[in-house]
Parts: structure tokens; C-alpha cells; sequence
């Protein structure tokens, strides 16, 4: 096997698209696969090499898609099968690949082989499932379900208990069975066959699950199967593949990313996104950010993967809050600190993701509870409501980590509903998209659009942001983020004010006065002080 020095994903942005809320080409309220065939320019001049979509299989949508009912067919709310080919044509045309969301941990109960599973214990189906015998009301043992309440689920015409770690209309997958994983791979290879650029892989590290031993999260079996996965389906192609694994350690994405390509391009940690909320408790147990871990976590990630693996980069996704309101200041500062994070961010050496709606710098909701529509979230609300919480504590946390933050319609323009649909949106949209939103932003050369479209180029014309070292510095310091990115020819300073004030700090003088690659103040500043939320990339190239 070769060594991938060279691969293209090393050198790509990545942006993420959520489609039921990106954009509507048909008036029905959800966004769809010719809708985003008709954005592509869109992204194209923000100059990203790829696009994740979360699933857009056919599904009963019980949570938004992650729910898949069969794997080799769209869902009709998205569109069809031509709609996707005409989407990865119409993408490759400007350079854009397509990566699609594996969802291989469980399907939805009304997927075929689930029906057909649930008919009898010997029906071939039936251990495509993770099953166990007992009695109605015992459940065989504590697991619980991500989404709330136990993660058995009783079928009375069996006698016996079906496994889901999410919702109960998402029964877990048994890997241990090599018919089911056959099955899989053939599944990923037609997709492959169709041209997609690769695949992101859903909750991947609780596919080698030890369900007795109530070990979900990396079983002894995790990497033999994705590397069985790897070889029957991945290598066949010059993919990229990304799993979401919330358990990864820097040892653990050692072996995923491993360079030789065994397992999968790179993995999502989430270390950096667990720092905000209580030790040991959920994440809606809110806690201020310790900013300090905040970056030693960030460093600790780059400097051991450095040519023994390969780093994801994001701060948000279709599961977290948007990055401005939760590590920036969406108020006076919105601008600044939206931009001094994509500085961050892209400063650093990895694959970099954006979230739609990101590079608008899109903001936090605050809805009433009726008009929130994610499944976790209304459990949650329910659940803790019971539990004896008051209406205000549960509100908080779901405005400050809710799902359906980042789940709000894109913000297109100023026209009713942000010019998302023409219909009635399948969720209301944030009421600030009359000031935040795209049309504005491609006007504006000073818009957050336009520095992440800089940033996103930056990737291309300087090969330290790829391949240098990192070097944490101000490690302690309370308010910048610091690091220095160095190779042979050439040395980066990376500096982030992550306060509503001014910042100084203590660097040698031969940082003074070097070429700023970008920065989000327009004249430059004294050196040693950071205004509020000031950020800047500084450059030394050593042979001039
Ligand atoms: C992942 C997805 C999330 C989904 C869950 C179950 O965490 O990102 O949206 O609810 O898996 O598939
Ligand atoms: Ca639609």
C-alpha cells in the first residue's frame, strides 16, 4: 500500500450542507437536491473542494434522515436518483465533489431488513440485528438510549428485545453478522460506482459494540471491520472518508487516520466540544468554556497527529450550536468573532469544515418550545420538565446547545422566509436574516463570506497551512489563542483575541512588521495588543 502523501483532501475545505435547510427548489418547505444544484455557484465562489450532505436516502425522517429506510434510493422529499446524478454532474463540473453520510450503526425500523428481521427468529434477516430474549418490562441490561430512556425496545411477537442507541425507530445494526456487513459494502460500492467523492460515517466508533459488556463506543472489533470496509469498498477509489467517532482519543485516531490508508481519512473528535458543560453530566448541563483546556485540547490534537494521522477541523455542525453564539459574540461583535474563528480554525493543519450558514456568520435561536421539530430536543424538554427542572432552566440549555440552532433555514437574502422557500418552511427561520444574509454578504468585500472565501484560498497558495508544524505559545494566556505553524522555507504566527476587549501579549520583535496574510481589522494595530476579537495571520518566509 502507498503512503498518502499527496492526497487531495489534505489540501480541501470542506463545506457541509444539511439539505432540508439549505435551500427549496419546489415550495414545499424543504430544502432538496435541486436546490442545491441551483446554489452550486454559490459555493463554488466560496471555493470549496467538497460538499457533506447529511443523508438524503429514503427515509421516514423520525431523525431527519438519519433514520435510513433503504440506502439506494432518495428520499422523495429530496428529489430522486437523477436529481443526485444531475447534482454530483453538475458539481464535478465546478470542481466539487460530493461526499454522502453512511449511516451503518442502524437503519430505520422500516427498512426492509428490519421488517423482515421482526417477522421470526429464523428468518435470514433477523441477525441483521442486534436481539435479545427476556421478559416484557426487564430489560436485559442498563443501556441507554442517546435520545432518552432505555435502548431496548420489546417486540411481543418474538419475545425478545431489539437494540437502538438512538430512537426507537432506529434499530442498531449487528456487525458481528458477515452477511449484514456483505451487504453493506456492496451498498457503498454502487454509491461509489455513481461518482460520489467519498463519505462521512455517522456514529461509526459504536459499530464494534460488545452489547453484553455494555461497551459501545471502540469494540475490540471497531478497527478489524473498518479496515475489512476499507479494502472491500474505500480503496478502490480516491475517496475521502470521515467518521464521527465523539469517543476518539489522539491513540485511537492514530489508528483511523493511519497514513497508510488501512482505515478512513480522518475521524471527527469531539474532545474540544465536550469542554462546556459539566463533568460527567449532559450537554445540557451548561458550564462556562475553561479556555485554557479549550486550547491545550486543540493542541494536544495537533501536535500527536502530526505525520501519524490527520486532523478534522470545525467548531459546528447539524448537532451543535453555531460556533458565533457558542465560542464567539453574536451580538456587537458578531462580525469580529465570527472571523476571528475561521482564523483559528484555518490556521491550523487538517482538513477544515465549514457548516452552512457559518460563513454568514448565522447565529443561535431562541424559539418557543412548539416550534422546535429536533426528536432530542423534545425529549429532552419533556424529560426534564418531569424530572422537576423549571421551564426557565430547560430553555436555556436548549437555546444555548439545542440542535435546531444550526437546523434553522439558510439565510439567502432578505425576502420573506430569507429567501429559503417560497412555501412555508419545515421550520421557521432565525428573524435575523433581513440583516444576515448571504445576497448581502457577496456585496459586501468586507463581509464574513468573503474572508472565509480568503481563508478557503490561503489553504491553496500556502503550503504551511498544510504541512507545517505546530507550535502552541501563550499557552496560558486567558484571552489569545496562539500557535505558530512552521516548515523549512517558511514560519506562521496565528493569533486570536477570543475577548470583547483589548488583549496584550509578550511575542520577539521579529514578528513586528512581517506580511499579514489576512486579519479581520482593516490598519494594522501596536504590536503586542489584540483589539476585541482582533485576529491575524502573520507571515515570515525565511528565504527572502
Ligand atoms: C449522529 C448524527 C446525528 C444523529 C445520530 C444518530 O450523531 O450526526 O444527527 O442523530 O448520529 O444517527
Ligand atoms: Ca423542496
Amino acid at each position: 500500500m502507498r503512503a498518502d502523501t499527496d492526497k487531495w483532501w489534505k489540501t480541501s475545505v470542506i463545506y457541509q450542507i444539511y439539505p432540508r435547510s439549505f435551500y427549496d427548489s419546489n415550495g414545499d418547505g424543504i430544502g432538496d437536491l435541486q436546490g442545491i444544484t441551483e446554489k452550486l455557484d454559490y459555493l463554488q465562489e466560496l471555493g470549496v473542494d467538497a460538499v457533506w450532505l447529511s443523508p438524503v436516502y429514503r427515509s421516514p425522517q423520525d431523525d431527519n434522515g438519519y433514520d435510513i429506510s433503504d440506502y439506494q434510493d432518495i428520499d422523495p422529499i429530496f428529489g430522486s436518483l437523477e436529481d443526485m446524478d444531475r447534482l454530483i454532474g453538475e458539481a464535478k463540473k465546478r470542481g466539487i465533489r460530493i461526499i454522502m453520510d453512511l449511516v451503518l450503526n442502524h437503519t430505520s425500523d422500516e427498512h426492509p431488513w428490519f421488517r423482515e428481521a421482526k417477522k421470526s427468529k429464523d428468518n435470514p434477516y433477523h441477525d441483521f440485528y442486534v436481539w435479545r430474549d427476556g421478559e416484557e418490562g426487564v430489560y436485559p441490561n442498563e443501556l441507554k438510549s442517546a435520545f432518552c430512556g432505555p435502548a431496548w425496545e420489546w417486540v411481543p411477537e418474538l419475545g425478545q428485545y431489539y437494540l437502538h442507541q438512538f430512537s426507537v425507530k432506529q434499530p442498531d445494526l449487528n456487525w458481528e453478522n458477515p452477511k449484514l456487513r456483505k451487504a453493506i459494502y456492496e451498498m457503498i460500492n454502487w454509491w461509489i460506482d455513481r461518482g460520489v467523492g467519498g463519505f462521512r460515517l455517522d456514529v461509526i466508533d459504536l459499530i464494534g459494540k460488545e452489547t453484553d459488556k455494555m461497551i459501545m463506543a471502540e469494540g475490540k472489533m471497531l478497527h478489524p471491520y473498518l479496515q475489512e470496509m476499507s479494502k472491500e469498498t474505500f480503496q478502490k477509489a480516491d475517496l475521502v472518508t470521515v467518521g464521527e467517532a465523539w469517543s476518539a482519543t489522539p491513540e485511537r485516531a492514530m489508528k483511523y487516520s493511519n497514513p497508510d490508508g488501512s482505515e478512513l481519512s480522518m475521524v471527527f473528535q469531539f474532545e474540544h466540544i465536550l469542554l462546556d458543560q459539566q463533568p460527567g453530566k449532559e450537554k445540557w448541563d451548561l458550564m462556562d468554556l475553561p479556555f485554557v483546556e479549550f486550547k491545550k485540547v486543540f493542541s494536544k490534537w495537533q501536535t500527536s497527529l502530526y505525520n501519524k494521522g490527520w486532523n478534522s477541523l470545525f467548531l459546528s455542525n447539524h448537532d451543535l450550536p453555531r460556533s458565533v453564539s457558542r465560542f464567539g459574540d453574536d451580538g456587537k461583535y458578531r462580525k469580529e468573532s465570527a472571523k476571528m474563528l475561521a482564523t483559528m480554525i484555518h490556521g491550523m493543519q487538517g482538513t477544515p469544515y465549514i457548516y452552512q450558514g457559518e460563513e454568514l456568520g448565522m447565529t443561535n435561536v431562541q424559539f418557543d418550545i412548539e416550534d422546535y421539530r429536533d426528536i432530542e430536543l423534545l425529549n429532552v424538554y419533556k424529560e426534564r420538565i418531569e424530572a422537576g427542572y423549571t421551564e426557565e432552566e430547560v430553555m436555556r440549555s436548549i437555546y444555548a446547545k439545542g440542535r435546531d440552532n444550526a437546523r434553522t433555514p439558510m439565510q439567502w437574502n432578505e425576502s420573506a422566509n430569507a429567501g429559503f422557500t417560497s412555501g412555508t418552511p419545515w421550520i421557521r427561520c432565525n428573524p435575523n436574516y433581513t440583516m444576515i444574509n448571504a445576497e448581502e454578504e457577496l456585496v459586501d468585500q468586507d463581509s464574513i463570506f468573503h474572508y472565509y472565501r480568503k481563508l478557503v484560498k490561503l489553504r491553496k497558495t500556502e503550503p504551511i497551512l498544510t504541512e507545517g508544524r505546530y507550535i502552541p505559545i501563550l499557552e496560558e494566556d486567558e484571552n489569545i489563542f496562539a500557535y505558530i505553524r512552521e516548515s523549512e522555507e517558511e514560519k506562521l504566527l496565528v493569533l486570536c483575541n477570543f475577548r470583547g476587549k483589548e488583549a496584550v501579549y509578550d511575542l520577539p520583535r521579529l514578528w513586528e512588521g512581517q506580511e499579514v496574510l489576512i486579519s479581520n481589522y482593516h490598519e494594522e494595530g501596536a504590536f503586542g495588543v489584540l483589539r476585541p476579537y482582533e485576529a491575524k495571520m502573520v507571515i515570515i518566509r525565511k528565504g527572502e
